[in-house]
């Protein structure tokens, strides 16, 4: 049932390609409208929409972080992404104006069901993004967008998170081809990216030795931090999550700029720190908070797009992925980063596919 492999998680990693794949076929593809089966939200619709909450739990959460960039850049629309067990108790602004994106791989979630129902109460307009057709979510929500990762076993994330994430990216462009907030030539440039995305990942794939070999070497470690800005944050805190679940090391993300307001204080010498760094338009940032880590004695694994090599210079180690729009890498940088915690779990010895105290569905609070 592992198909050969050692584990779930290392299978359900390598079907990223396919499950992307899956996810996008049928629904997307050249010279043609977005096609969405089970969402039926109208142009007229949209134009009453102010405003759009994605709310989700863990790893869903942090699809929903790079969800908020993406639907934002693309059909202006103000975004707001939310914990759902924050969310249900905050009383939220919510109307009829507003567009509710819950997403969830299990569609049964406890807190993420009941801010889905909070926001229906409350006469918004509820869509669920989710892997399992007929779940509470798909079957309580206005329209739904189904991931089709298959069954994901691993009691963490993978294959599920990258289809969170295309489901959205594939949603925002429905979204702002219907408003017109992007051309016809700008939606066909941003398909023929995403359609490129499962090459992609596939080649993300075979950064297998190094990232092991920087496992074997830091596994022993207390701490580590994680750094990244934009879509690169998102990926951080997803990355972060990934090794304290799987590793039980601790890991903290931080947004660059933030550094300076108090996280330096924990850089000393040895300190591992991972940099995504895949962000042109802020990559000479990223390169500034290498050096202030680097200073203090941090020893940095960075990940960069490639033609960015220059990035060698300031750091221990250094992989790249390939280069796709700005909006879309969190998709492929993630890839090294759960092998990362997968190895570095592996180097432990913890029970990779049900770490402890973890459960693969949360249904009660
Ligand atoms: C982390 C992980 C969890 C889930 C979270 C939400 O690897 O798997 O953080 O993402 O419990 O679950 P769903 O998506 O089923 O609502």
């Amino acid at each position: 049932e592992k198909g050969g492999y050692e584990h779930f998680m290392i299978k359900e990693i390598h079907e990223q390609p396919k499950a992307i794949r899956d996810t996008m076929t049928s629904r997307i593809a050249l010279g043609e409208d977005v096609k969405l089966d089970n969402i039926e939200i109208t142009k007229e619709d949209l134009e009453k929409i102010n405003k759009v909450y994605i709310v989700a739990c863990g790893t869903a959460y942090y699809a929903g972080v790079v969800g908020k960039y993406v639907i934002e850049k693309m059909a202006k629309i103000s975004v707001e992404t939310d914990v759902a067990s924050e969310f249900r108790y905050r009383d939220p602004l919510i109307d009829e104006n507003t567009l509710m994106i819950v997403v969830s791989q299990s569609g049964e979630t406890a807190d993420t069901l009941a801010a889905l129902r909070l926001a229906k109460k409350s006469g918004a307009r509820v869509m669920v993004i989710t892997n399992v057709v007929g779940s509470t979510m798909a079957r309580e929500a206005d329209d739904v967008f189904y991931t089709w990762a298959g069954p994901e076993i691993a009691v963490a994330s993978t294959k599920a998170y990258v289809t969170q994430m295309v489901a959205l990216d594939i949603l925002a462009l429905h979204l702002a081809r219907l408003k017109g907030t992007i051309t016809k030539e700008e939606g066909e440039e941003f398909k023929k990216e995403l359609l490129a995305l499962p090459e992609k990942v596939e080649d993300a794939l075979k950064h297998k030795e190094v990232i092991q070999k920087f496992a074997s070497k830091n596994y022993h470690v207390k701490d580590m931090f994680f750094l990244g800005r934009g879509v690169d944050h998102a990926v951080a805190l997803e990355g972060a999550l990934k090794l304290k679940e799987l590793s039980y090391i601790h890991a903290e993300a931080y947004a660059g700029g933030e550094l300076k307001h108090g996280p330096i204080a924990l850089i000393e010498d040895g300190t591992p720190v991972v940099v995504v760094a895949t962000q042109e338009k802020i990559f000479d940032k990223m390169v500034s908070n290498i050096k202030e880590v680097t200073t203090r004695g941090a020893k940095v694994l960075a990940f960069a797009t490639e033609g960015h090599e220059e990035i060698e210079k300031s750091v221990n180690s250094a992989l790249y992925v390939q280069k796709t729009h700005p909006l879309l890498t969190p998709v492929v940088s993630i890839v090294p980063l759960q092998l990362f915690s997968y190895y570095m779990a592996l180097e432990k010895g913890c029970d990779v596919d049900k770490p402890r105290n973890l459960a693969k569905s949360v249904t009660v609070e």
